[in-house]
């Protein structure tokens, strides 16, 4: 397992990664009912993979916390766990349609994904919350990175810098946003923020992408109860690669508000408009 970081086709890699999962997620050949699920790491993926989980697989299957495996349900591609990948993870998966994972920006997703249109999911958050939550996320997993604990402000440096894992959240966002726009009935962008406001709308959306029969608002409401923060942080608390992570942390929106120092308020809302230009998605990113 590499643990040093490293820099791959431009982009920045810290912890259990190594340029051979890399390389293969990029080639990953999969089939052709699979789903991806694309974010950048602290974009609420997890919840969407638990919703997905529910929809597709039945919600007992987020009941049975016992036996609840996250990468025998939704494979993390690019990850190295010892000798093993999440690519060859993902090649042992039992349940069709398959759910995969992946942080990458598009230049080192599964370039299948663009080449033969799969049903792609994209999870966008503010980056402001994104990078706060992945600031509390380094400290917490020291196994993640080779230099000292960041402060706050070093973190964000490095954030605007693209020197954190999987790169810049800019450079991530803008190609995977033009290219859902470009392709709308092979992908849907889901917002953190939107399935805080309204749950039910944004599974309505999913059903809809999926071509899934509509679910009852009580078997909505039950799937809301089961992939809750505090549900979600129970059954990962007793999975085996995901507990003492503090994956679910807070799971709230817009705690930059009192948590970010304002210069940086400030430097991220100038790239982020720098970035999208006069484009209305800027709305949901400042
Ligand atoms: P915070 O650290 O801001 O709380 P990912 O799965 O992409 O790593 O995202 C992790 C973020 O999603 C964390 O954000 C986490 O708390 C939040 N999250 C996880 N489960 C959630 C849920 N059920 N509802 C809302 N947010 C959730």
């Amino acid at each position: 397992m590499q643990l040093q970081s490293f820099v791959y086709d431009g982009v920045w890699f810290d912890g259990p990664y190594s340029k051979e999962s890399v390389l293969a997620t990029k080639n990953f050949q999969g089939l052709s009912d699979d789903i991806y699920v694309s974010t950048f790491p602290r974009s609420g993926t997890t919840w969407v993979q638990n919703i997905l989980i529910g929809m597709l697989y039945g919600l007992d299957v987020l009941e049975n916390n016992e036996n609840f495996e996250m990468n025998k349900l939704t494979a993390y591609l690019e990850i190295t766990l010892g000798e093993i990948t999440g690519c060859d993870l993902a090649n042992q998966m039992v349940r069709r349609p398959r759910l995969l994972k992946s942080h990458q920006p598009t230049n080192l997703a599964p370039q299948e994904i663009f080449s033969l249109k799969r049903k792609n999911v994209v999870v966008f958050r503010s980056p402001k919350d994104a990078l706060l939550s992945f600031h509390e996320f380094y400290h917490k997993n020291t196994f993640i990175r080779d230099f000292a604990s960041p402060t706050l402000g070093e973190f964000l440096d490095r954030s605007l810098a693209g020197q954190v894992l999987n790169g810049s959240w800019w450079l991530w966002a803008k190609p995977w946003l033009d290219f859902c726009r470009a392709n709308p009935d092979t992908n849907l962008m889901i917002h953190y923020e939107d399935l805080k406001e309204d749950f039910a709308k944004e599974i309505r959306r999913l059903e809809s992408f999926l071509n899934l029969s509509p679910m009852t608002s009580e078997t909505i409401d039950r799937l809301q109860a089961l992939t809750s923060v505090e549900s979600m942080r129970e059954r990962l608390d007793t999975e085996k690669n995901y507990k003492g992570m503090g994956v679910v942390n807070k799971g709230e929106a817009n705690r930059w508000k009192t948590e970010f120092p304002p210069e940086y308020v400030e430097k991220f809302d100038a790239l982020t408009r720098e970035t999208f230009g006069d484009d209305d998605i800027v709305a949901k990113f400042i």
